[in-house]
């Protein structure tokens, strides 16, 4: 493993959200002068180490899918050959429309869209990622609802434990969200109460393979019933796990990717910048049928700029994000994607092993490469707390109050599970001797540091001050 920050003297990036100040500067105004190019790399090397060092020993849930800095170097080489290509503009870059197509190609493949039925065209679109997927697929299904059902005033059933951002899609567009709610032992959805609340006006349903939280796959089956015998769709998250579990499958984990084979599943969403390695800002979102995905062209005739033709949400997006997705895909392979699954699985079921060794501590529901525990006996943010001091990152959640770990590459380094037993039984005995004494950290899921708002203001009075001083002429 490489140098330690101490040994680097780099800022420590754990200390506040604007660790750099003290050492760069704040540029607070247009620079009138640009810099050398090459003082400009060496500061940003210094950042990218600084940030680097912070999962690279593998102890940050999630985030670094990868983690192995020549794939990114590749990858990246592959994205600064097509950075400055738009792919709206497809007369000039049909590059764009082949890498786009052979990604959701090889998605599809993966996802069983074979299945799907001799009636079905499946079909496909890249994203800018896992929330843009789920927000174009409930705008795909209230489009095709509208046109085909006439449901003026749709409603999106939704498990509890399903990723925010179909709250965000039911908000930005219109439509009621029913939240159902999931087992308390096993954390899956309840399909009594999804049957219960179907109606005229639902859209579609969601399932989880797997859910954010507990790492844990919905009965996709019993709701792909539903789906059919209904009438309405049946979107499959699969932003987390849709680029693991069908490997994990494949291998004999103890796991079954919930995808195009279930006849009732109409969309599927799997994140490319996540298992499958691509550059942050990728996602695909895979529909059973064109019908759907048809839903998303986005004609605007009469416009003075031109007829205006886009194919999702996005409008300019950069050539490089397919480029690095799709040279992610093919140098990866299947054989690739089934090695690095076989070990995370195998990886992440080692960790499970040891916070089971723990009777204080309890793994919540069936989880897979992702695991989420909590304790009756202790305050698992004590737990968290302390693994916090040594390094870790763990995500913390709510009702009920627990942590989880996503198993990535990192963890899979020689030596992690060894040191994840010695650090969490340091933790739970930490945790132990604190009794009630409140927990410093929380659950709390991504966000813009207060910091930040404070840190503009700041830079624009510093302006208006500067703007003060100067003379009128
Ligand atoms: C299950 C699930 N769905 C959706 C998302 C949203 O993905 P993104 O953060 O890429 O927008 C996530 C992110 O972790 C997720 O875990």
């Amino acid at each position: 493993m490489s140098q330690t920050r101490e040994e680097k003297s780099m800022p420590d990036i754990t200390t506040g959200h604007y660790p750099y100040a003290e050492k760069h500067g704040v540029i607070r105004n247009m620079p009138t002068e640009g810099r050398p190019r090459d003082e400009i790399l060496a500061e940003l090397e210094e950042i990218a180490d600084a940030e680097n060092q912070f999962w690279r020993e593998g102890r940050v849930s999630g985030t670094m899918y990868c983690g192995d800095m020549d794939h990114y170097g590749f990858v990246g080489e592959a994205y600064r050959m097509f950075l400055h290509v738009n792919t709206i503009q497809r007369d000039i870059c049909p590059s764009a429309t082949r890498f786009e197509g052979e990604i959701i190609a090889m998605t599809l493949d993966m996802l069983h869209a074979d299945a799907a039925g001799p009636e079905c065209v499946p079909a496909g679109a890249v994203t800018a990622g896992g929330t843009e997927s789920i927000l174009s697929s409930v705008l795909a299904h209230r489009e095709h609802a509208r046109a085909v059902r006439g449901i003026a005033n749709g409603q999106v059933i939704l498990p509890t434990s399903a990723h925010s951002a179909f709250r965000k899609a039911c908000h930005l567009f219109g439509l009621e969200e029913v939240v159902a709610p999931v087992d308390a032992e096993t954390f899956q959805v309840d399909v009594d109460f999804v049957a219960d609340h179907i109606s005229d006006r639902t859209v579609m349903l969601v399932g989880s393979a797997t859910n954010y939280g507990h790492g844990v796959i919905d009965p996709v089956e019993a709701l792909s019933d539903l789906a059919g015998e209904r009438g309405v769709g049946l979107h499959v998250d699969g932003c987390l796990g849709g680029f693991i579990l069908p490997w994990g499958e494949e291998l004999g984990f103890p796991v079954v990717m919930p995808d195009f084979r279930l006849p009732g599943v109409t969309a599927v969403s799997a994140d490319t910048h996540k298992f499958a390695f691509g550059p942050k800002g990728t996602s695909t979102l895979s529909f059973r049928d064109k019908s759907l995905r048809n839903q998303l062209y986005f004609l605007d005739q009469g416009w003075s700029g031109g007829k205006y033709f886009s194919p999702g949400l996005a409008g300019s997006r950069s050539g490089g994000l397919l480029a690095g997705t799709w040279a992610a895909m093919v140098s990866l392979g299947r054989a690739g994607y089934l090695e690095k699954a076989n070990a995370i699985f195998e990886t992440s079921y080692a960790m499970q092993d040891v916070v089971k060794s723990h009777d204080e501590l309890r793994v919540l529901g069936d989880p897979s490469y992702l695991f989420a525990f909590n304790s009756d006996a202790l305050n698992v943010y004590h737990v968290n707390d302390a693994m916090a001091e040594r390094g870790w990152r763990f995500n913390g959640l709510q009702h009920p109050d627990a942590i989880h770990m996503c198993v990535t590459l990192p963890q899979t380094l020689p030596g992690v599970v060894e040191t994840f037993a010695d650090h969490l039984a340091e933790a739970v005995a930490y945790a132990r001797a604190q009794g009630d004494q409140p927990a410093r950290s929380q659950a709390i899921y991504g966000g813009v540091p207060p910091e930040l708002n404070e840190f503009v203001v700041d830079a624009i009075s510093s302006i208006l001050d500067a703007q003060a001083d100067v003379p009128a002429s």
